[in-house]
């Protein structure tokens, strides 16, 4: 049996509020970072304690998402997190649990055109290789590259938080719509929480991979129902606002825009509302304002 350890939990300077729900849920300390950038644009970050041994032996769960945001971009936050391992694992902890709600990189888990790297396994290995004992992320663009990391590497699913939110705002005959082949599993597994024959259609998308313009057609009967567009990410919301305006166009009634991870880069919320969605609704695995529904629960009971 594993030794019971005291947990501490570290909250990383991208995931600020989701770091200490998360240390709430579990009743332990939360312990800050201190970051700067230094002119020549390099990363500094020291974890904000005075005594070390505070460290020394525990179990250390570290909070950091990697999205990009107002304030930091992927880069620094994947910085910040190796920085921050680093350091807990030269304070002398038992244990270095990673919770990385959001994952950066996971988009390029395949080589699409001659010349490309295979970047999320990339990630993967560099962690790895810092020595981690545990790894947790939330809705992983492409599961299986998680396993690139040799420790224990969880994948959890946060479907059923954001579909009960949904029916909290009293949808109705609901019908959830997949954008695309490829989020066609995922959108099966999210309709059943909304009970037992909620039907699931899908889209057909295809992305160019030079330029990432987007075709999507479809011709489905929505009329008189309540449609969920479920995806992992909205990045620049191209694919969320196609999907929306071929449901409109479908005779949908309302319109929920749903993702786990809902980065609203560039105009995706212009996107998404003007095509005609009710809602955009996003977890706290950014830090936005679409992040409508917490992990921090979900993320707790993985750390018990
Ligand atoms: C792609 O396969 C993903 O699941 C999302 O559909 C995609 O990342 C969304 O990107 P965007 O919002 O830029 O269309």
């Amino acid at each position: 049996m594993d030794e019971i350890l005291e947990k501490i939990l570290i909250v990383g300077p991208a995931s600020q509020i989701l770091g200490v729900k998360i240390a709430r849920e579990l009743g332990i300390e939360a312990i800050n970072t201190e970051t700067k950038r230094f002119p020549d644009g390099e990363n500094y970050l020291r974890i904000n304690i005075e005594d070390e041994t505070i460290i020394t032996g525990k179990e250390v769960i570290i909070v950091q998402s990697t999205g990009p945001s107002s304030s930091r971009t992927q880069n620094a936050s994947l910085i910040e997190l190796f920085m921050m391992v680093d350091s807990i694992k030269r304070m002398g902890a038992a244990k270095i649990i990673v919770v990385t709600p959001y994952l950066a990189y996971t988009r390029q888990d395949k080589r699409f055109r001659p010349g490309e790297s295979k970047f999320a396994d990339v990630v993967l290995h560099l962690l790895n290789s810092l020595g981690i004992d545990g790894f947790y992320v939330v809705d992983v663009h492409a599961p299986t590259i998680i396993h690139e990391c040799l420790c224990k590497a969880i994948n959890i699913d946060s479907m059923k938080i954001l579909a009960n939110y949904i029916k909290s705002k009293g949808a109705e005959d609901i019908i959830v719509v997949s954008p695309d082949k490829g989020a066609i599993e995922r959108s099966k597994a999210f309709a059943n929480y909304f009970g037992k024959n909620v039907p699931v259609e899908v889209f057909e998308k295809k992305r160019d991979v030079k330029t990432g313009d987007i075709k999507m057609n479809g011709n489905l009967n929505l009329k008189n129902k309540d449609v969920v567009i479920a995806d992992d990410i909205i990045a620049t919301g191209g694919t969320m606002a196609s999907a929306i305006k071929l449901a409109k166009a479908s005779g949908a009634r309302k319109v929920f825009a749903v993702a786990t991870h809902a980065l609203l880069l560039e105009q995706a919320k212009y996107r998404i509302l003007n095509a005609g969605a009710d809602e955009i609704i996003g977890t706290d695995s950014i830090d936005n304002e679409a992040s409508k529904v917490s992990l921090a629960k979900i993320i707790a009971d993985y750390l018990k």
